[in-house]
Parts: structure tokens; sequence; C-alpha cells
């Protein structure tokens, strides 16, 4: 259950003040193909030593990171019974995996099919090991983590155990866990973020994590299972590949106030029953109590009023803010990225822009073809990308839904949701509409 989040103010009144934070700025959630690439150390032939290096070993490496449950480092990796079911081997599974576009691997995309026939013929040959000259390079510099910013963090949240300063022990059987912490927001009125950073701890077990605003009360130093108060909404998020985010110079990120609460809501993925993991995983803030020239935020689109028919395939959803919202705009607003959201039934996601409302002039500013609930990053524009007065803003999500029920909106797994967060500036000219089109 991914839960999350958000939202629903009506149309008008959103939470005047109340900054909804952002996700990452440039990087968010880039995806397995932005993972940098290290030598294995191994001994496969070297055409599938390549492939596996550059696109399975930032997961499957010697230590399988991000949830994944095993190496595929060397031959004999591959004829070991998979940990999802011991009947096959991993390679059984490889062959499958590899090929099948709903559930593909890696995560983001399926292999061009140069690449997958290596994979097959080798694999189809029986999988043996060959040798290919390891050539050991200097580790890549540190980019991503607090160590990486450009500043001294003000400020962390991380996962813990309830009320205590320890990690948060993932138990050895929690398989696909979300799990929540809660926080009293500790952010000073009016402060901005200029940068933050992800802190991954456990590299093992987690899987990815998303920061929540609430006005609900919350325990500061809680855990809790997820069970995310309606007016959630998103600040900040990370999945593997997800970097550091830098504001530019000229601009700082809302934050939420100290009447607000947060949630940091872990996803941890510990199939292959690590029974010493204790994670500290969250995110680091810096930041600014003198506010920069400009000021951005977050502005949620899509729609909320979903019915997916049964047994349905490339079933339309579409959230339009129309010209006539957007005409309030006292000057244009300048996009720094999207974090769309969708559950599992989704199966492409869009929002463009409608130039003076007009259908005939698109301009995108997400498109994702291929919806992958695994890979909720953040899409990045172009800095000189803006949204006129009079522009419309066009959210389409669509969904299979093989179920016999009529799926809605809703934070459970088997609901789903159609969500564009927004992050743009200066987010003070989009006054109360913090939303636009869900209804
Ligand atoms: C971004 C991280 C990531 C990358 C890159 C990645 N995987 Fe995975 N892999 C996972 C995770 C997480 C799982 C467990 C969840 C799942 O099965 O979807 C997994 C599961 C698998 C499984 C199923 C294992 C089982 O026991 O069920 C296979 C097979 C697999 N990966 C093969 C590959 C291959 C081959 C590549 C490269 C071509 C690759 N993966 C790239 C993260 C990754």
């Amino acid at each position: 259950m991914l839960v999350t989040l958000v939202l629903i103010v009506s149309g008008g009144c959103g939470d005047d003040g109340m900054p909804l934070g952002p996700p990452p700025a440039d990087s968010g959630w880039p995806s397995s193909d932005d993972a940098e690439v290290e030598p294995i150390d191994s001994d496969l032939p070297c055409d599938v030593a390549d492939i596996i290096s550059a696109r399975c070993s930032s997961c499957h490496g010697e230590t399988p990171l991000f949830g994944a449950p095993m190496s595929l480092t060397r031959a004999e990796h591959f004829h070991l019974p998979a940990r999802s079911d011991a009947s096959l081997t991993v390679g059984e599974l490889v062959l499958e995996r590899t090929h099948d576009a709903a559930a593909p691997m890696p995560p983001t995309g399926l292999l061009e099919p140069l690449e997958l026939s290596v994979i097959d013929d080798w694999l189809g040959a029986g999988g043996l090991p060959g040798s290919c000259e390891v050539t050991t390079e200097p580790p890549p510099p540190i980019t991503t983590g607090p160590e990486a910013l450009p500043c001294e963090p003000t400020h962390t949240l991380t996962a813990h155990a309830d009320g205590s300063e320890e990690g948060f022990a993932v138990p050895v059987d929690a398989g696909n866990l979300y799990e929540c912490f809660t926080f009293k927001s500790p952010f000073a009125d009016g402060s901005q973020a200029t940068a933050f950073a992800p802190i991954i701890d456990d590299e093992r077990v987690i899987h990815h994590w998303i920061l929540y605003k609430t006005e609900q009360p919350q325990v500061d130093g809680g855990v809790m299972g997820c069970n995310m108060p309606l007016d959630s909404s998103f600040v900040a998020g990370w999945a593997p590949g997800g970097q550091n985010t830098v504001m530019p110079d000229d601009v700082g990120l809302e934050l939420p106030g100290p009447d607000d609460y947060l949630i940091l809501q872990v996803h941890y993925w510990n199939v292959a029953r690590h029974a010493d993991a204790v994670d500290a995983s969250g995110v680091a803030f810096c930041t600014t109590d003198e506010p920069r020239t400009h000021e951005a935020g977050m502005l949620t689109l899509g729609d909320v009023t979903l019915s997916i028919p049964p047994r349905s395939v490339g079933h339309v959803e579409t959230g339009t803010c129309r010209s006539s919202i957007t005409r309030l705009l006292p000057e244009p607003l300048n996009v720094i990225g999207s974090f769309p959201h969708m559950h599992e039934f989704g199966s492409a996601f869009s929002t463009h822009i409608l130039r003076g409302g007009s259908e005939a002039d698109r301009e995108a500013l997400v498109e994702i073809d291929r919806w992958d609930f695994q890979d909720q990053r953040f899409h990045p524009n172009e800095r000189s990308l803006q949204i006129n007065p009079g522009d419309a803003l066009e959210t389409r999500c669509i969904y299979d839904n093989p179920t016999s029920d009529t799926i809605r909106f809703g934070e459970r797994t088997e609901d789903e949701m159609c969500l564009n967060f927004l992050m743009v500036y200066p987010i003070g000219a989009v006054g109360n509409y913090r939303t636009c089109g869900l209804w």
C-alpha cells in the first residue's frame, strides 16, 4: 500500500500560509538508468558482465541493495533457487522478468533487444562462467547524502525506534512493510529549504520513502503502521538513484511551519530476511530564515473523482485545471518539475499545458508512457518552462483494471490515485489554489 496522500481541499481554500513542501528538485527519484556503473568482481562472460554491471548491479551487486533479493555478479548465482520461488532457479526468473513488461527487471523498463538477446543466449546455453578482465577503477566521488551537500544540514528526520534515538529494527519476517515515523515539524515559521539530501542507512532493506506534512497532530518521535491522514501532502521523497536536491540560488523551498506535523513513510523490503536490519534512513534539510527572492512550493493537479470500471484496459481519467482558474494568476509560474503519483493499476501518466486553453497547442510537462509503481521519481523540467495566466493544465491517468470491482480514489493499495505534485515558483502567485482541477 503505497499510500498516499493527500489532499483534498475544495477548489479554493488551501491552507493559507502553511506551505506544502516539495519533492526533490532536480533529481529526486532517478531511475536505475542513471545509476553509476561500478565494476564488479565477476566470472561472467564479458558481454554478459557488461550488461549486468550497467543495468542490474546497482541493486543486485555483491551486497544486494534496495530490496533486491539476491546478487547477480557470478555465474553460480544464476543457478541458485530463487528467493521468491525455490522451485525455479534465479536464471529462470531472470528470463521471465527481463521479458515481463508488467513487472520488468530492471524496474524502470526492459532492456534493449540486443542486451536481452545476450542474456537469453547465455542462459539458454547453460549460463556457464566465462572470463573477463576485471578492471578496478577508483570509487566514484560521493555525490549523494548529507556529506555531499554544499551546506551544513540544520534538520534531520529519520526512521527510529518508538520514542528513541535508536534506529528502527526491521523485523526478519517483515517482507514488504510500510512503516510510518511521526514528528512535530521542527521548522521555524517562514523558513525555507535551500537543499536537502536523502540519508540512506540500511541499504539492504530500504526500498523508498516519502515525507508528508499534515495538520493532524502526531506523536513527536512516534512509530506507527501507515494510516495517512486525509490532508497529508507531499514534502520530499527518495527512491533508488535519488540524489541531493540543491535549489537554485534565488529560490527557496516552502517548508511546513511549527504548527504542522510530519510523517516519514518508509517502505521496507526485507524479502531476503536479514535478521540484523536496523534502519535510520530519512532526510537532512539545509534551511534559511532569510527568505530568498523566489519561494517555490507545490501545486497539486490530477483527478480524485475516479471510477475505473471492472475488467477495463486503457481506461482514461482526466483532471483539468482550467483557464478560468489560471487566468487569476497575477504572473506566470515557473515549473521546476513534476512528482506524479498513481498506484499499481496505473499504466501511463501525463500532464500537458494547453496554451491559452487550446487543445491544439499542447506542451508536455511530464509524459510517462509506461507507469511503474516502483519508480515514483521526480521529473525535472527545463528551468525556463512557464505556465501563463489562461493556460489550462490537463493531467491524464490511464489504468488497467483486471479485477471485477470498480476502482475509486483512495489511499489503500486496492484504490487508485491520479495526482501530480508540481513544484513551482513563485508559490505566492498561486494564493489559495494549492489544488486545481481535482474535482
Ligand atoms: C533499481 C534496483 C534494481 C535493478 C537495477 C534491478 N533489479 Fe531486479 N529486483 C529489484 C528488487 C527491489 C526486486 C524485488 C522486488 C521484485 O521482485 O520486483 C528484484 C527482483 C528481481 C528478480 C526476482 C527475484 C525473485 O526471487 O523473485 C529478478 C529475477 C531480478 N530482479 C533480475 C534483475 C535483472 C536481471 C536486472 C538487470 C537486467 C535487475 N533485476 C535490475 C531491484 C532491481
